[in-house]
């Protein structure tokens, strides 16, 4: 049975820099079955009514990664998002160009900052001279060491991830997901020789600038799970390096500052992590928080529950034995 068609409407984001008017939002209603991609429907405007209407695709099977936009304010592969659910949940499509790139012209954003940060992370191998890949030989890792990266080669860098991401907006140096689950991609590989480099070189100003707020992950089409890399990646770093960087202490002192008490003591906090020049860095801040809200600044008491707490701690991270 032939499905139903809905009335779509589609307030499309239209800028063109050489044109006035100035970046504005134009309507179009088409009627089309719920199923149609937003892709289609994109070029079915394009076809039919306004030729002007410029965007980026290729394959429309969710391979290339070219068709990556805002659809309804989420960073999205157009050619894999139906119109029927958009239309239900909002009641209307809005398309804009992807996010925390510049926008040429509609749809389409210039994606070399996107690409400077993946270039930066040398995403190849690094080989040691003196240790040569074998000639001839078939690959010689494990099936276990090809296990610790099997999600990254799936990514088809469409850059939804970075479009998503919050510490793009705030930090034109944060390199982004997709850079990072890449690094972490050659930072687990055996074959590679630049491991303790790559992460001396990504802490200060790139991983511990991510928010841990998964938006990344809920956005990549092909569950690569940039966030979750990221989490690999500290720790790594952490057993590399230890609490060598604000970030890394900072990370080491939650987990140590919870498992006291199950709440957090944010005065300890700020000395975990900044030490004493820290603490008194901040001393005009803390006067401020303390008239404001005194209780922040005591340690709490215990939570009820510690045990569980411990239980937890204990099966994620076991004290060395003798450890009281
Ligand atoms: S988890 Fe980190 S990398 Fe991912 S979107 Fe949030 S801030 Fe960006
Ligand atoms: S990690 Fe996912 S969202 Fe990011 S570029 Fe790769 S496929 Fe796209
Ligand atoms: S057109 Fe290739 S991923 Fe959408």
């Amino acid at each position: 049975m032939a499905e139903e068609s809905v009335a779509a409407v589609f307030d499309i984001y239209r800028f063109d820099p050489a044109k006035a008017p100035a970046p504005h939002y134009q309507r179009f209603t088409l009627s089309l079955a719920p199923h149609t991609p937003v892709l289609t429907a994109l070029l079915r405007i394009r076809d039919e009514i306004d030729p002007t209407l410029t965007l980026r695709y290729s394959c429309r099977s969710a391979i290339c990664g070219s068709c990556a936009m805002q659809v309804n304010a989420k960073s999205r592969l157009a050619c894999e998002t139906h119109i029927g659910p958009e239309m239900a949940r909002h009641g209307r499509i809005v398309i804009e160009p992807m996010l925390n790139q510049p926008i040429l012209r509609d749809l389409v954003v210039d994606q070399q900052p996107f690409w400077q940060r993946y270039d930066a992370i040398e995403p190849h191998l690094v080989l040691d001279a003196r240790h040569p890949m074998p000639d001839g030989v078939a690959n010689p890792m494990t099936p276990a060491e090809v296990d610790r990266f099997k999600e990254t080669p799936r990514c088809i860098a469409c850059a939804a991830c970075y479009s998503a991401c919050p510490a793009v907006s705030a930090d034109p140096e944060f390199p982004g997901p997709m850079a990072l689950a890449k690094l972490y991609r050659f930072v687990v590989d055996p074959r590679d020789h630049a491991q303790q480099d790559r992460l001396v070189r990504i802490q200060p100003n790139g991983l511990w600038l991510c928010l841990r707020c998964h938006l990344c992950t809920e956005a990549c089409p092909k569950d690569v799970r940039p966030s979750e890399r990221i989490r690999d990646l500290k720790e790594l770093a952490i057993a590399a390096q230890g609490g060598t960087e604000h970030g890394s202490r900072h990370a080491i002192g939650f987990k140590e500052n919870i498992r006291e008490r199950g709440l957090l003591n944010e005065f300890k906090l700020v000395r975990q992590t900044s030490g004493v020049s820290g603490v008194m860095g901040q001393i005009g801040q803390g006067i401020r928080i303390w008239r404001k809200k005194p209780e922040i600044m005591r340690a709490p008491r215990p939570i009820e529950g510690m045990d569980e707490v411990e239980k937890i701690y204990e099966a994620l991270d076991p004290k060395p034995e003798g450890d009281a």
